[in-house]
Formats: C-alpha cells, structure tokens, sequence
C-alpha cells in the first residue's frame, strides 16, 4: 500500500541536490540491522569529488515495514540535511528518494570501516593496555612503550580551517605531527593490520572531509615492533581518551546546531580510518528549532540505561540528557564495553534507585578525572551537567597531558 498525502507531504521538504541516481549505487553485504532498519555495504560512482568510486554505508527499511519507520528514516535524512558536515559525524552522502511513495529510501553515508565502537571494544579486550597507574590512579603514557601504540597522523600540511576541519587543537592532537619514522605504508597494509577489526576493504581513507582534499598525508608511524596478540594492535587508555574527545566535539556540533541525539550510545559511535570516530545514527535525533529545548518522545522502545532521569521519568529528551547518554558512553569505553548497570535489569527499579540517588561506580580502567566527568554528568539537574563544550575542553586538556 502507498502512503497517503500527508504522509507524503511529511516526507518531501528536502533538498534535492541531495539526489542521488540509484543506477550508480551497487548494493554489498548487510552491515547490520535493527528492528526496522539494515544498513548495507555499497559502492557509488561519483558521490565524492575526485573519486571515481566510493565505499558507502546505506541506510534503508526493510521490506514491509510499516510507516513510521519509513518516515523516521525521512526524518533522520532531513535532520542530516540540516546538520551539514562534521569530522566526527557520519556524513550524508546522498540519498535516493525518487520511490519513497513505494517506501523505498535510501539514505547513503560515509562508510566507517572498523565498525561500531561497542563491537570494536570486545574484539580488543584482550588487547588493551591500561595505561594507568595503579598507584596514583592517574594517566601514565609511558607504560606500553614498548608495543608503539601511537596511531596518530602527521598533519604538517593541513592549513585548512574551515568548519568543516577540527580545529588547530584538534588537529595536533588527533593528527600528531610527529613523524620520527616516516614510512608510508602500502595502502592495504592498512586493511591487513586491523583486519580482525573490521571487514577487508578498498583501503580508500572513507573520510571525505579531511583526508580527501589532502589536507592531511597520513604517514605511517607505527614500526610495529610489539609482540601483539594476534597480530592486532592493542588499544590503549590513550585511544578511549581520544575517541571520548572526539564524540564530545561531535556532540558540541550537533548542540551548535541545535540537534539532540536522543540515543548516544557506543554502539551508535563508529570508527574510521586514522582513529577518527563518527556518532550516528540519528534515528531518534530531533531538531529544536522551534525554540523549545526539550522534546517529548512518542511511546517508542527507549534506551533506558542509558537515559537521563529526566527522560525516563517524563520522557524530556534535550542536549542535557545527550549529556548524560555521554557519561554512559564514557562508562562504556573505559569499561571496555560492558553493559551498563551490570547485573541489573532496565525497569522501575533502576529508575527508582536513580532518583535515591544510585550512580554507577568507576568502571574498571577509568582513570579518576574521567569518573569525575562521568559523575558530572549524571547529575540530576539536567542544567548542573556540563555542557558538550567543556567536556570537550576537559578531555581535551586530559589528552595533551599525555602527549
Ligand atoms: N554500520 C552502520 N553504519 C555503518 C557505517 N556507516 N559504516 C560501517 N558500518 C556501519
């Protein structure tokens, strides 16, 4: 059955430069899969400027979904239109929209090949470095030496500033312009490394913002000198840190922009080549451009642990409970993945024992600053919570601490 009028008419408003022709997309493998939604693996002819083929993710519903799904993929599209780009966002490619009366849509994003940050984690747990020490509780960046975790890029050339490139800050932190052995890997070398990772891919770096204008020469620098566990390279306390940065940035652009998540969670974080993290998913986002701040949810399934108080009780979603997801999120990196509140179940209780005021305890290779901010942000006025901007600046500090 088509949709009626007014369905459609919430569907339409969209730019159509946006467009995509369908007979330039070739459908992959199944990336993953939700309750109404698949995302596949593709390739595009001419999505990107200056690149003949594309790697893309695409988001679509599945067959015989009924119509609130389609329209909050519409709607997840229109908000992705209004957000425009950000490095630590997955970015809008494009979208076929030509049959959406036939509900089919297909909403094409950056592809991130190392997959969501949840399932990343738990295939590195038996690789990770804690990089802390056990007798002060503090970050020690020497400890692991040995195994040259540094991933970082050299950055040398990138005097690009505009919005859509992090700023000098962010640049010298995530591309560090250290470049002691410069030794330009092979490209697939790349892909071999973290193969248990993610899926064997065109070793293309997938970021069209940064890395495709060449701003920025990725240059080799791990020698890879360690003994590592099945030939991957381990993680670290340094690279949480630095993923926990970026999703704050990420966060802070979507506040600037005046979206809120509404569902940020690690498994909705992606990693893509050069360490760089991107928050998807905007299936929940809801833009506040009508000045109200707060959002009332409809009666869909909800993320419980990984919502504010607030949310739970009154179903208020705003940056502020974003916020709180993020000490979650926080919680969940240094915890290496487990799942919230373990051993306890997403109900009345929990809620119950949120308003007595019950917090989670500090995950096991959280340094303290962290579970500091974490504390911070779980605070039950959702104003007293720090903002997107200052967590970004706190982490970001933490982070040049270990340089
Ligand atoms: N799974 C869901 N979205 C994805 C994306 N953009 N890239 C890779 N895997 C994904």
């Amino acid at each position: 059955p088509e949709l009626g009028i007014d369905d459609q008419a919430e569907l339409l408003p969209y730019d159509k430069k946006w467009e995509f022709p369908i007979e330039r997309l070739k459908l992959g493998k199944q990336l993953g899969s939700g309750a109404f939604g698949v995302v596949m693996k593709g390739e595009a002819k001419n999505i990107v400027d200056g690149e003949p083929v594309t790697t893309v993710a695409v988001k679509m519903v599945k067959k015989n979904a009924d119509n609130t799904y389609i329209k909050a993929l519409a709607s997840e599209l229109k908000i992705m239109v209004h957000l425009g780009k950000h490095l630590n966002v997955v970015n809008l490619l494009g979208a076929c929209t030509k049959n959406v009366v036939k509900r089919e849509l297909l909403v094409i994003v950056e592809y991130c090949r190392y997959g969501n940050l949840q399932n990343y984690l738990l295939r590195h747990r038996d690789n990770f470095i804690n990089q802390i020490d056990p007798k002060t509780g503090r970050i020690d960046y020497t400890i692991g030496q040995e195994y040259d975790l540094d991933r970082t890029y050299s950055n040398s050339s990138d005097k690009s500033n505009n919005c859509h490139s992090p700023s000098m800050k962010y640049a010298a932190l995530t591309f560090s312009n250290n470049s002691g052995n410069s030794m330009l890997p092979p490209q697939s070398q790349m892909g071999d490394y973290r193969s248990s990772a993610g899926t064997q891919m065109t070793s293309l770096p997938d970021d069209g913002t940064v890395l495709s204008n060449n701003s920025i020469q990725p240059e080799w620098r791990s020698n890879y000198k360690g003994d590592y566990k099945g030939n991957v390279k381990p993680i670290c306390t340094k690279d949480l840190l630095a993923w926990s940065f970026q999703v704050a940035r990420g966060m802070e652009y979507l506040a600037s922009r005046k979206v809120l998540h509404g569902d940020l969670a690690a498994r909705n974080i992606l990693l893509s080549d050069n360490n760089i993290v991107k928050i998807c998913d905007f299936g929940l986002a809801k833009s506040m451009y009508k000045s109200d701040n707060y959002k009332k949810q409809g009666d869909c399934p909800l993320p419980i642990k990984w919502m504010a108080i607030e949310s739970i009780r009154d179903r208020i979603f705003s940056t502020q409970s974003d916020v709180w997801s993020f000490g979650i999120v926080l919680w969940e990196l240094f915890s290496l993945a487990r799942t919230p509140y373990p051993g306890m179940e997403a109900d009345e209780r929990l809620y119950h024992k949120l308003v007595e005021g019950y917090r989670m305890e500090a995950p096991e290779y959280s340094p303290k600053e962290i579970y500091q901010l974490m504390s911070e942000c779980w605070l039950t006025p959702p104003l007293s919570r720090p903002s997107f901007g200052k967590l970004s600046e706190t982490l970001g500090n933490l982070l040049e601490d270990t340089l």
